[in-house]
């Protein structure tokens, strides 16, 4: 995803971590044009998501961020673009407290890091970035994959979880979210 200014001007390293202040990196934080940049970019990218997952409006804004204790990890190719770089995806991750149908189908209330929105750029997907994405906020959090909560996963991401980290069978629940069996299994020793 290209932008008509530089990207690694914005984001200083390859996987940005972005909170409620939206500070790419040193250069980015006090720089209002620079912030403007940003606002613009996490715009386009939740714009984006939501038209790939035919969502009516997007799940993910600069002002959704301000709003929200979330994180959200943006990937760049510094090198694309005449060496301005580009955008490649992001990934929002935030706790929620949920109340989850366990293994026997009994209530219980939890607050795991779930996964809120994923996007690759159209053209980059199937390259092994969501991967490499994926991959580094699981390092950043320290975490399983299957101690997370997915809300309302696309196709293509419940393929991309059985595929890369083997989940695939998923605890039937009453709201949107999905977690897999060893969620259950791992809680205890994961508290
Ligand atoms: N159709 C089916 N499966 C797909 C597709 C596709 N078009 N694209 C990726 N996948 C899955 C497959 O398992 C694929 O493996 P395969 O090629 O051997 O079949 C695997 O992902 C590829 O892994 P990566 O290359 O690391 O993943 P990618 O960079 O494509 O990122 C992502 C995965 C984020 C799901 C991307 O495809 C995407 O942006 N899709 C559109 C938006 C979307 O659905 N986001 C998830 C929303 S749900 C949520 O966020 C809770």
């Amino acid at each position: 995803m290209e932008f008509p200014f530089d990207i690694n001007q914005l984001f200083s390293e390859r996987v940005s971590v972005l909170d409620q202040t939206l500070v790419g990196g040193r250069k980015s934080a006090g720089r209002p044009d620079l912030q403007a940049h940003i606002v613009t970019v996490i715009d386009e990218l939740g714009r984006a998501s939501a038209k790939a997952q035919h969502l009516p409006a997007p799940i993910t804004s600069a002002s959704k961020m301000q709003s929200q204790r979330h994180q959200l990890y943006l990937l760049k190719d510094g090198e694309s673009n005449g060496g301005r770089g580009v955008v490649v995806g992001f990934l929002k991750v935030g706790y929620k407290k949920l109340f989850l149908l366990d293994l026997q189908g009994v209530h219980i209330e939890v607050e795991p890091l779930c996964v809120l929105d994923f996007y690759i750029a159209e053209n980059l997907q199937r390259h092994g970035y969501g991967m490499e994405l994926f991959d580094f906020m699981l390092q950043h959090k320290n975490l399983e994959p299957v101690l997370m909560a997915y809300d309302r996963p696309s196709p293509k991401f419940l393929s991309f979880l059985a595929k890369h980290y083997c989940l695939t069978q998923s605890v039937p629940q009453v709201n949107n979210f999905v977690v897999f069996e060893g969620f259950f299994f791992n809680r205890s020793a994961a508290q």
